[in-house]
């Protein structure tokens, strides 16, 4: 529509006869073509937009706190009995690797080769397939090689969560998320808390000599951070069953020079009573109770 012009002016529309008249029916008319049927793109469209983007953001919110992530324990270097997986869309690619001719010697091959291959060729498909036909079944080639890489990808898929069945069969293995589900599921039922993994298990162990004279120069100097049961708090170890981890010579060493947030009492307590505290604390072993 003509814009800032006085609506009541006749509009002529003059045909030049150099200007063929398009016959291409799938281009579809411009919209000046349907006046009072499109919308400013600011604000209307933004809005509606955004609306439903809202909509569909806390939608998702709701499932996700309703459905949480199924997560396996923390992670665990030590842990040899456990199957690493990639998420179920990786599968294909994760067993594609177990093959011979693209893992071992050749695992060059199967990480860079072939996926620069099939992405390449994606890349180039534009200049390579210049037909024009759009109906599928007129595109033979381009048609086969995308229901190939569809059908490969679902038997890998298929046969990678196959193989990590029976893996699990053999080992008589749960899932960890499965196991930590379940864990949690029976501590519900029973009406405790759900375990926290991510929690340090809670010291047992209490002081060795609670009444020791050394106890009264820790109250003065170190339970602002080790706590006043000293048995740590937040960033600051327990010093409880410190004897445990730390020699007399290695506890005299951190009393007196620090380490790391661990202040340095080279000035603030004397020789003497740096060695009567240390030789409390190499006492204090968790193994006493
Ligand atoms: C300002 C806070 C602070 C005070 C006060 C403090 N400490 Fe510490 N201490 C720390 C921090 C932080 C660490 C951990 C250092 C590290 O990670 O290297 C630590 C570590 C230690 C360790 C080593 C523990 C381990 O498991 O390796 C010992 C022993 C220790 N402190 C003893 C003491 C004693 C005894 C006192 C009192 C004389 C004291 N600390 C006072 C912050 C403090």
């Amino acid at each position: 529509m003509a814009h800032g012009h006085n609506s009541n002016e006749k509009v002529v529309y003059v045909g030049d006869s150099r200007v063929k008249k398009s016959n291409h029916p799938n281009i579809p008319p411009d919209y000046t073509s349907f006046p009072g049927k499109s919308e400013a793109f600011i604000p209307n469209f933004l809005l509606k937009e955004w609306m439903v983007g809202c909509v569909v953001l806390v939608g998702f919110l709701v499932w996700v706190i309703a459905e949480p992530a199924p997560l396996g324990y923390p992670a665990d270097p030590t842990n040899a009995a456990f199957i690493p997986m990639p998420d179920w869309y990786f599968l294909f690619l994760y067993q594609f690797l177990k093959y011979p001719y693209v893992s071992q010697d050749y695992i060059l091959l199967g990480t860079v080769g072939i996926p620069a291959i099939l992405f390449g060729s994606l890349l180039l498909a534009p200049f390579l397939d210049t037909g024009k036909e759009r109906r599928f079944y007129r595109r033979p080639i381009a048609s086969s090689l995308m229901g190939l890489t569809l059908v490969a990808c679902v038997y890998l898929t298929v046969v990678s969560w196959d193989h990590y069945q029976h893996q699990l069969e053999i080992n008589g293995q749960v899932p960890e998320h499965i196991e930590r589900e379940e864990k949690a599921r029976e501590a519900a039922e029973a009406g405790k808390e759900r375990p926290n993994y991510t929690q340090k298990p809670a010291v047992t162990a209490s002081l060795v000599d609670a009444n020791d004279p050394a106890m009264a120069i820790a109250k003065k100097q170190c339970i602002g951070c080790h706590a006043a049961d000293l048995k740590g708090q937040a960033n600051f170890p327990s010093l409880v069953g410190v004897g445990d981890r730390l020699t007399k010579e290695q506890l005299v060493q951190v009393v007196t020079d620090g380490r790391g947030g661990m202040p340095s009492f080279k000035d603030t307590l004397s020789a003497d009573e740096i060695d009567q505290l240390t030789t409390w604390l190499s006492k204090q072993k968790a193994a006493t109770e």
